[in-house]
């Protein structure tokens, strides 16, 4: 397919050129013409219409049952309504909103109010295609430079583009690249040499630069992937206990309500389908997210239209699944998905619960010792359905094993309401009205309509808020 639309190419650039058929010209017939370091997607428009065209149907906003690309906080009702309590001390409690397609990157993450004065460059990574250029030119000072005093600026002027043709091609050859150092590094402690894979695996490669956990390396601020002892989520909360708490990595933030040191996950989409049956066996990213299209009434390309599979089912599915139905295909995808947010929500109840029981713990003073442990179970149980909930397809990309994770949190955070009850008992206190109040500040953000104002309902007098003092000033 490819080598058919650059022999096209090749003659048509001839014919422009006018020049003969020299050695010169060969080498250069699988050549664009465009600079090596291109990375402004107008700049392909001319030499890719059609793929350009694809490209830009990301501007579509249309949901599906549980996905789909309409911006929508995460926060509405039949969403996850009780994130604003399970990430309160911490921005994602003020501003959590669905993915959506990736022409709207640039924009989104130049007004999610999670940006701050503080914010590093890191966060620019996954969603600029100048920040390959920004991270030749500043090297390592690129992740910890300020993102709003020097890195938006810098990349703005540039005239770069959010997530473009220059992240996953060559635009020279166009052929498949990686273009983020992170995703190469990680791969490389599993002992995997990227530069040597196959068409296959770039196929979703390319997509694991930036559908992946990280967390920000605290010397440098950059952008780490915690793949050192595998790709579950047991093996990536192993990997911060040890590696990452020898890094001097031991928290993304303390909870407000519980105190607790908590980790944030981020869209594990990679590491999820890789352990899941598509992954296992060897269906890529870009099967299911990019199949064929025919444009123009007869010319097949790869879609470049990133979004719900659901919307493409025929040439998504049924090119493999090609004895089942359509109807069959989208009522199967949406049980799992309807028995996941089942078992999701009641893994965040339990996990709010837990950072209650844990509250009243530190205002009644029990053993510090009895508290610390509550707190690691609290930081296991959350980071066990986070690292399913912060992924994107709702379980489908592995119906078994997110199952089996949720299982776990709803464990782990029963464990440290199991030691809280022993404890606040001792203490004479009335664990029955603790439930009814912990129901009432459940409510209190369910009702409250201003989704920025929903995380202060999490805290009151009863409740009092547990995030640190910030350090005096000198
Ligand atoms: C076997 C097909 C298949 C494969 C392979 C696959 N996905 Fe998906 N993906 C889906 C389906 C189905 C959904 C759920 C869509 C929905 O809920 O409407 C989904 C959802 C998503 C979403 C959320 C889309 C939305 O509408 O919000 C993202 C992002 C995503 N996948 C990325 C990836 C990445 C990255 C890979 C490779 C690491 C991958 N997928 C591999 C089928 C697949
Ligand atoms: C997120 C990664 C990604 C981005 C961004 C991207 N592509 Fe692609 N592109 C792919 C993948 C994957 C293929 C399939 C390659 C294969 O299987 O050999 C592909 C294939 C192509 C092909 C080969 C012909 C075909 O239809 O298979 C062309 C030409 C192309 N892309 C142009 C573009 C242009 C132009 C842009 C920017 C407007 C762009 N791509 C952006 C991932 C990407
Ligand atoms: C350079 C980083 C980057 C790369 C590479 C990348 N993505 Fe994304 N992707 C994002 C970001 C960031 C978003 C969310 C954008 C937003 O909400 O503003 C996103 C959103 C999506 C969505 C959600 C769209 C919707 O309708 O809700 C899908 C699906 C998706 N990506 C699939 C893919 C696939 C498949 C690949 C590989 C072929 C890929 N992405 C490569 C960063 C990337
Ligand atoms: C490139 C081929 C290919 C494509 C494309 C593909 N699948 Fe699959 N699918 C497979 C294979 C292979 C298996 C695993 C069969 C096995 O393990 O016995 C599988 C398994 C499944 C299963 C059973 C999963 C389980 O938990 O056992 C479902 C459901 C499914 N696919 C749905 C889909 C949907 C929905 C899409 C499109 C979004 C899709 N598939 C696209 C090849 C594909």
């Amino acid at each position: 397919m490819m080598k058919r639309a650059f022999m096209l190419l090749g003659s048509l650039l001839l014919i422009l050129v006018g020049c003969s058929q020299t050695e010169e010209a060969a080498k250069q017939s699988k050549s664009t013409g465009l600079a090596k370091d291109e990375y402004r997607n107008e700049a392909f428009k001319d030499l890719f219409p059609l793929h350009y065209e694809s490209y830009m149907k990301n501007k579509k906003e249309e949901d599906t049952k549980y996905g789909g690309s309409v911006k929508r906080s995460k926060f509405e009702h039949d969403k996850e309504p009780y994130l604003p309590i399970l990430f309160n001390g911490y921005g994602f409690a003020t501003e959590y909103n669905e993915d959506r397609g990736h022409v709207y990157a640039t924009e989104d993450v130049r007004n999610i109010k999670r940006i701050t004065d503080k914010s590093v460059g890191s966060c620019l990574t996954c969603k600029s295609t100048a920040v390959p250029k920004l991270i030749e030119e500043m090297g390592d000072n690129y992740w910890g430079a300020n993102f709003n005093q020097v890195i938006w600026p810098k990349a703005e002027a540039m005239g770069h583009s959010p997530i473009g043709c220059s992240d996953c091609h060559d635009p020279q050859t166009m052929d498949l690249r990686i273009t983020r150092p992170s995703f190469i590094e990680a791969m490389k402690t599993r002992g995997v040499d990227v530069t040597k894979a196959t068409k296959n695996e770039m196929r979703s490669y390319v997509c694991a630069q930036c559908h992946v956990e990280y967390y920000f390396e605290p010397s440098k601020s950059k952008v780490t992937f915690p793949w050192a002892k595998g790709f579950k989520p047991e093996e990536m909360y192993a990997y911060y206990e040890e590696i990452g708490k020898q890094q001097g990595f031991e928290k993304d933030w303390i909870h407000n309500v519980s105190g607790t040191p908590m980790l944030k996950a981020q869209h594990p989409e990679f590491e999820t389908w890789i352990e899941g049956p598509h992954g296992k066996a060897g269906v890529s990213c870009a099967d299911c997210h990019m199949p064929y299209e025919r444009v123009d009434g007869k010319k097949k390309i790869t879609s470049h239209y990133w979004t719900s599979p659901l919307k493409t089912i025929e040439q998504s599915c049924l090119t493999c699944h090609a004895d089942k139905s359509k109807e069959w295909i989208k009522t199967r995808v949406e049980e799992i998905q309807t028995t996941h947010m089942e078992m999701l929500h009641k893994a965040e109840e339990v996990s709010v619960f837990a950072h209650y029981y844990v509250n009243k713990m530190i205002t009644a003073k029990v053993d510090e010792s009895k508290i610390k442990a509550a707190q690691e179970h609290i930081r296991k149980g959350q980071w066990y359905w986070d690292i399913v909930a912060a992924e994107n397809s709702t379980g489908f990309h592995n119906p078994q094993g997110t199952m089996a994770t949720l299982s776990k949190s709803i464990d782990e955070s029963n464990q440290a309401i199991l030691i809280a009850t022993e404890e606040l008992m001792k203490k004479g206190i009335d664990v029955d009205k603790l439930k009814k109040e912990i129901e009432e500040r459940m409510e209190a953000v369910y009702n409250e309509a201003d989704p920025f104002k929903k995380k202060d309902h999490a805290i009151t007098d009863s409740f009092p808020g547990q995030t640190p003092p910030p350090p005096a000033k000198k």
